[in-house]
């Protein structure tokens, strides 16, 4: 079973994108920093769209693997029903998935406050930059035993 590392819009423009929001660091460093926390044989498999379309079907992929799930949906975080609706196709499969975010939406601008995914994720983890993903990989593994 690989993980999946699945990022919305506009995180392929991380390190350049709002440094003092989301941090230097780009996806394929982030993509060292989660193999290298690793301490397990699964594949981490990192992929980034701008598309809604595409991230749907990386959330159906994931229940036809079984594979679980790290997701930072981005701006979609607030407003897709069409992606809650596949993260819950996933969750509801009994995989689990991780709603991550580099900030801390809470703590930023009102539309950001809500999240249409947190409902069906099977927990959430906000506001530690890389380490929300680093801390999210720790929790998949230890299930995934
Ligand atoms: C984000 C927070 C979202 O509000 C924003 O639209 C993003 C990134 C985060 O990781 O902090 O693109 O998901």
């Amino acid at each position: 079973t690989s993980i999946l590392v699945l990022n919305g819009p506009n995180l392929g423009r991380l390190g350049s994108r709002e440094p003092d929001v989301y941090g230097t660091g780009n996806l394929e460093d982030l993509r060292v920093a989660l193999e290298s926390a690793s301490r397990s044989d699964h594949e981490i498999d990192l992929r980034q769209t701008n598309d809604e379309a595409t991230l749907i079907g990386w959330l159906h992929e994931a229940v036809d693997n079984g594979s679980p799930v790290i997701l930072n949906p981005a701006a979609f975080t607030h407003y897709s029903y069409a992606l809650r609706d596949a993260a819950a196709l996933v969750t509801k499969a009994g995989l689990i998935l991780v709603e991550v975010h580099l900030s801390n939406p809470h703590a930023r601008e009102e539309f950001r406050h809500t999240s249409v995914i947190s409902a069906v994720a099977t927990g959430v983890i906000a506001g530690f930059g890389f380490d929300s993903y680093l801390l999210a990989l720790e929790l998949v593994e230890r299930r995934l035993g």
